[in-house]
Parts: structure tokens; C-alpha cells; sequence
């Protein structure tokens, strides 16, 4: 097949995992004869310091016409000022919100080779396989925002509407997988929490008798995640709540760097971007993670462009690399970002060939 990619690098490291994403996307379309041509456009910082706006009404267009668009990351120390009116985080969300990008599904699959990378006791990550579907177009990130010389405000806001398609699609996805759905809200205390505990209440009722749910405070949920990872299948949740348990999520698997995510609309094109951003404090070293970036390539294959198989193969082939401890310095490897990719290539075209393990 033909596919319209476009690649919107970004910040900081952004560029450094973009690169090593489509030296595997160009790896996957020699090796499976498809030909995905790669259309870069600015996002973010890069926008901002190119044309003055952080999406640019020419990378919005391309990225409508686009099979699938693959995103670095936005934001870095250049931005620090926190008081700009123009932010390149503006860009990402104007991004999500123009494609109608509700879903964001982000899996967690801690790999055996590098449960030393975490935190956590290794026991407790054994067999762990979650999906976190956050919610990523509503919420207090999309509310109004006012500021005065003593005060602040940002609404959070929710439809029923809003949270009936995210409830759908979660619940869809625990089909497919162990029919489990935790959904995640503060309802002891927000207003939104309570509407979103009812719309799930009800679609679960009326739709999906066939799939378990549950509720979860989301305070108590950020221990539950880590005390006992293993139980839970798909966790939905609201935008802000998704952004913070998916962070805390990532020690699970070992590193940030690890975590892909694919952000999907009803049909439409989707985004594919690692969960890190930018990593400022190692920006332009060549020693970033290029996992997560390279993982979203999979998701990108999966989801947008119905190529399972050549989905799979990339996923083999990183974990054909992580059972080679073939680690950047955050797994606690000595490996850049170039070497790490050669790695995942090599496994690539030597696919289907048995692969020799360190001991
Ligand atoms: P961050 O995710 O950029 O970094 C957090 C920590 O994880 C840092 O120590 C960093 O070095 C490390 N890390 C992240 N990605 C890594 C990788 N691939 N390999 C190795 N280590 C990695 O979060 P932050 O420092 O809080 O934010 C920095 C900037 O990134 C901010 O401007 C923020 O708004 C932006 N950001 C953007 C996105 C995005 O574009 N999707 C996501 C999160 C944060
Ligand atoms: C993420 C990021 C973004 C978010 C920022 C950069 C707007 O943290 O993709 O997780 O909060 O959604
Ligand atoms: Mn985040």
C-alpha cells in the first residue's frame, strides 16, 4: 500500500525519536512493500519560533489530509516562561481537539527484561497488560481560563455526549481484550465526576452487560496502580486524571520512554505519539529513548492503517531488542538513540530468523 504520513517532530528530543520512528517505518515499508511517504510539518516550539504560532494553519491542513500523522514531542526550556500568551503545548491540544481525537489509548506491558528498570517489585509486574483510554479533548484542559491580578480560574466541563463516546470505546476495547473496565473519576467531590460515574453507569447498563465495571476514586487509584498492576485490564478516564495516572503508569514498565499512545476520533485520521515530552535535560544529546516513539509506529500500523502483521513485527523486534538488554541510559543501558534503533532494524530484517540472547 501507499500511505501519507505526516511527522511533526517538535521539541527537545522530539526530533531525536521521530527520526529513529521512521528509519522503522522505512524499515517496515522496504521489508513488507508498502511505500509510506513522510511529510514533515512544524509543530510547537519549532512553530512558534518559525512562523509565530505553535500549529500552523499549513501542518493542521496536512495533517487532515494525512493517513496517519507521528509526533515527536512539544515544549522545552526555551519555553520556560509559563506567562507567554503563545505556548507550543497550545499546539498539540489545538491538534487533538481540530482532529476530534477523544480517545487516547495508552497500553502499559512491562517487558520481563527490563522489569529492573522500576521501581517496583518485580513480583508485582509480572503479567501485568493494561490499556489506560484517557478521555483528551474535554476537561479542565479545554475549559475557559481566566486570570486576574489575585486570582485564576479553568473550567472543567463535561457532556454527556462527551463522555458516552469515550465510555463506547472503552468498553469496546476491554472486549477485546480481558472484558475488565475500571473507570476513574473524583465523584466524592467534582460535579463532572458525578456526570461521568452516571453516563458510565448507563452506557455499561444499557450496552455492555458482557464486560465487568468498576469505579475508582482517583486518589486511591494512584496507589492501586502500583500496589496491584496486574488486576486491571482497560482504566478510562478524564483528561487530566489519564495525563497523571499514565506518567505514574510508566514506572510500571520501567521508563517513561517505553510508552507509546495512539489518539483516535470516530474514524478520521489518528495521532501516534510517545507519552514522554520533550525531555529538556537531555535534549540534543542522542540519548533518548527511542522505544515509545518506535511502539507508536506499531500503533500507527494497527490502528490507522489496518497492517496487523506489520504492527506485530515491530513490536517483536522491540522486544527482541529489550531481551538483548539493548538499553538507553533510563533502562540503565549504555546505548544512544541511533544505536538502539540499529538494534530494532536489525531484528526487523532478520525477522522470522532466531535471534541470539545475551546471557
Ligand atoms: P518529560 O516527559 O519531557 O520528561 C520527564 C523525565 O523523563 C525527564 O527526566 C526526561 O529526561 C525523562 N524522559 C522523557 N522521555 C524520555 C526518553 N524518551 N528517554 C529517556 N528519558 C526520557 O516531562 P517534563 O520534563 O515534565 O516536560 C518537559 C516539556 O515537555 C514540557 O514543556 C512539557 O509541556 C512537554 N511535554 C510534552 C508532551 C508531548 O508533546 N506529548 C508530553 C509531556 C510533556
Ligand atoms: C501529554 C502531555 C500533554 C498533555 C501536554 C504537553 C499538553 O503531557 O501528552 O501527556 O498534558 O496532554
Ligand atoms: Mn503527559
Amino acid at each position: 500500500m501507499r500511505a501519507e504520513i505526516v511527522v511533526l517532530p517538535g521539541d527537545g528530543v522530539g526530533p531525536e525519536v521521530t527520526r529513529a520512528a521512521t528509519r522503522v517505518l522505512a524499515e517496515v515499508g522496504a521489508h513488507h512493500g508498502h511505500t509510506f511517504a513522510i511529510h514533515p510539518h512544524l509543530i510547537g516550539g519549532a512553530a512558534i519560533d518559525a512562523c509565530g504560532e505553535p500549529l500552523p494553519a499549513d501542518t493542521l491542513a496536512a495533517c487532515r489530509r494525512a493517513d496517519a500523522v507521528l509526533l515527536g514531542a512539544v515544549g522545552g526550556p526555551q519555553r520556560a516562561n509559563l506567562q507567554a500568551t503563545v505556548r507550543p503545548e497550545q499546539g498539540l491540544l489545538a491538534l487533538r481537539k481540530e482532529l476530534g481525537l477523544y480517545a487516547n489509548l495508552r497500553p502499559v506491558k512491562p517487558h520481563p527484561a527490563a522489569l529492573d528498570a522500576s521501581p517496583i517489585k518485580p513480583h508485582l509486574l509480572v503479567g501485568v497488560d493494561l490499556l489506560v483510554v484517557r478521555e483528551l479533548t474535554g476537561g479542565i484542559y479545554f475549559g475557559d481560563k481566566q486570570r486576574s491580578a489575585t486570582a485564576a480560574s479553568d473550567l472543567c466541563e463535561y457532556s454527556v455526549a462527551e463522555v458516552e463516546r469515550v465510555i463506547r470505546r472503552a468498553c469496546k476495547l476491554a472486549r477485546a481484550r480481558r472484558g475488565k473496565v475500571v473507570s476513574v473519576d473524583k465523584a466524592n467531590v467534582l460535579e463532572t465526576s458525578r456526570l461521568w460515574r452516571e453516563v458510565a453507569t448507563r452506557v455499561h447498563a444499557e450496552e455492555f452487560a458482557d464486560v465487568q465495571l468498576e469505579h475508582q476514586l482517583v486518589d486511591s487509584m494512584a496507589m492501586h496502580l502500583l500496589a496491584r498492576p496486574r488486576e486491571f485490564d482497560v482504566i478510562v478516564t478524564e483528561n487530566m486524571f489519564g495525563d497523571i495516572l499514565t506518567d505514574e503508569a510508566a514506572l510500571l514498565a520501567g521508563s517513561l520512554g517505553l510508552l507509546p499512545s495512539a489518539s483516535l476520533g470516530d474514524g478520521g485520521v489518528g495521532l501516534y505519539e510517545p507519552i514522554h515530552g520533550s525531555a529538556p535535560d537531555i535534549a540534543g544529546r542522542g540519548i533518548a529513548n527511542p522505544y515509545a516513539a518506535i511502539l507508536s509506529v506499531a500503533m500507527l500500523l494497527r490502528h490507522s492503517l489496518r497492517l496487523e502483521d506489520e504492527a506485530a513485527a515491530v513490536e517483536q523486534a522491540v522486544s527482541r531488542a529489550l531481551d538483548a538488554h539493548v538499553f538507553t541510559a533510563d533502562l540503565g543501558g549504555t546505548l544512544g538513540t541511533e544505536a538502539v534503533t540499529d538494534a530494532v532494524l536489525a531484528q526487523l530484517q532478520a525477522e522470522g530468523c532466531p535471534v541470539r540472547m545475551r546471557d
